[in-house]
């Protein structure tokens, strides 16, 4: 029932054999980057909250070698159009959608006075695209480490993940955060990466015990523009920050909140409480799991499930019937807590739960969710994995 990961290696194995066949020669680099799920700490990474993704075990992949022009020629597994563009001038955004990531991480190169040769690469991926799993950042940040060796240049894991979320707001016009970029570069085998959005400071938290197991659901919807709605999501946060009067979410007290409700609309309030419980209970499931606490840390994951479909008013019914589902199957069935993972209206759920009864909790999912959809989800078990990385040179 569970879907299974591929291997990175065997990825990387495809990855440089479609090369050749595409290419006529062997690829010379091969470079890999990961998605990421969020344990909690939702929708507050642009509000300088604290927010517990990982690193997960579906990646993309990129075969590349130099082709001594000043183009980049690239083609996928996931789309028939290749991309052909210059490198050696400024990037403009273009056809096909997904070359965007690239020609970003490319203008961000050329930002910091380093020229990218010209290169040819097949990009293979395990990670599903609008599933939540933050496959655009796996993108920019696996091209990033990639134009890294083919440049010779050395860049720092923190200003590479700046330089792939800068790609995404510049290439794509999503004002994200930080967090995908930073989990899908900082990921660590069987760690957490605690990300302080305000200091850009990360920790990381072990999170490896066999004993249990993260399932991560894909409905197998996209609902809305998230573009846009996402936008307006982070300018509600934004006015909320300004009638409180503080300068960051970090300084706002709950008690702060109440003070300044009756200078919000009743909407921006509801936002400005997710705001500051998401950053409260964070904080709370990082001390849970330090201790071992797995109930508090499940009724953490469902209180923000709860926040963010009434509150911040970004799940969907996709999403909470998986949750719903999760919680009635309950600590007898070896649920610990669930709740959506990523930016919403659509994409992924979080199921933490008991491993020896991780298949069947991953059965009934599916069941009860073709009952009610018509369609099944995809369900697969992530442990935290690697971050982005050079795998051949
Ligand atoms: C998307 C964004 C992230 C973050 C999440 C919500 O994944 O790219 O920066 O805001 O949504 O937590």
């Amino acid at each position: 029932m569970l879907s299974p990961n591929t291997p990175i290696e065997s990825l990387a194995q495809t990855a440089g054999d479609i090369f050749r066949e595409h290419f006529g020669s062997d690829a010379t680099l091969v470079a890999a980057a990961p998605g990421r799920v969020n344990l909690i700490g939702e929708h507050i990474d642009y509000c300088d909250g604290f927010v517990l993704p990982f690193a997960i075990e579906r990646t993309v992949v990129i075969a590349a070698a130099p082709n001594g022009t000043a183009e980049a020629r690239i083609a996928t597994a996931f789309d028939d159009e290749p991309a052909t563009f210059s490198v050696g001038s400024d990037q403009e955004i273009g056809d096909p959608k997904w070359s965007n990531y690239l020609r970003g991480v490319v203008q961000g190169f050329r930002q910091r006075g380093i020229d990218v040769p010209g290169f040819d690469a097949f990009i293979v991926s395990s990670l599903p695209g609008g599933a939540g799993l933050s496959s655009s950042a796996a993108l920019e940040c696996a091209t990033a480490t990639l134009l890294e060796t083919l440049t010779g240049a050395r860049i720092e894991t923190r200003e590479k993940a700046l330089l792939a979320q800068k790609a995404e707001h510049d290439f794509a016009g999503v004002p994200c955060g930080i967090m995908d970029q930073f989990a899908s570069s900082f990921g660590k085998d069987g760690q957490l990466v605690l990300i302080d959005c305000r200091s850009g400071d990360t920790e990381l938290v072990p999170f490896a015990d066999p004993s249990l197991t993260l399932l991560v659901s894909n409905t197998k919807v996209s609902h809305e523009l998230s573009d846009g709605v996402y936008a307006a999501r982070r300018k509600s946060t934004e006015d909320g920050l300004a009638a409180i009067g503080k300068p960051s979410w970090r300084d706002v007290t709950p008690a702060d909140l109440e003070i300044a409700a009756t200078s919000m609309d009743p909407v921006t309030f509801r936002r400005a409480r997710h705001v500051v419980g998401e950053i409260a209970r964070t904080i709370g499931a990082v001390e849970a799991l330090r201790k071992n606490d797995f109930p508090l840390l499940g009724r953490l994951m469902y209180e923000s499930h709860v926040s963010l479909r009434d509150d911040f008013e970004v799940s969907c019914p996709e999403l909470d019937h998986l949750v719903a589902t999760a919680s009635e199957i309950g600590t007898a069935g070896g649920v610990i807590g669930a709740r959506m993972t990523g930016g919403g209206f659509g994409g992924s759920t979080v199921t933490l739960c008991e491993t020896a009864k991780a298949d069947s909790i991953a059965a009934a999912l599916v069941k009860s969710y073709e009952e009610a959809f018509g369609f099944a989800p995809e369900i697969f078990a992530s442990r935290p994995a690697e971050g982005a990385r050079i795998i051949v040179a």
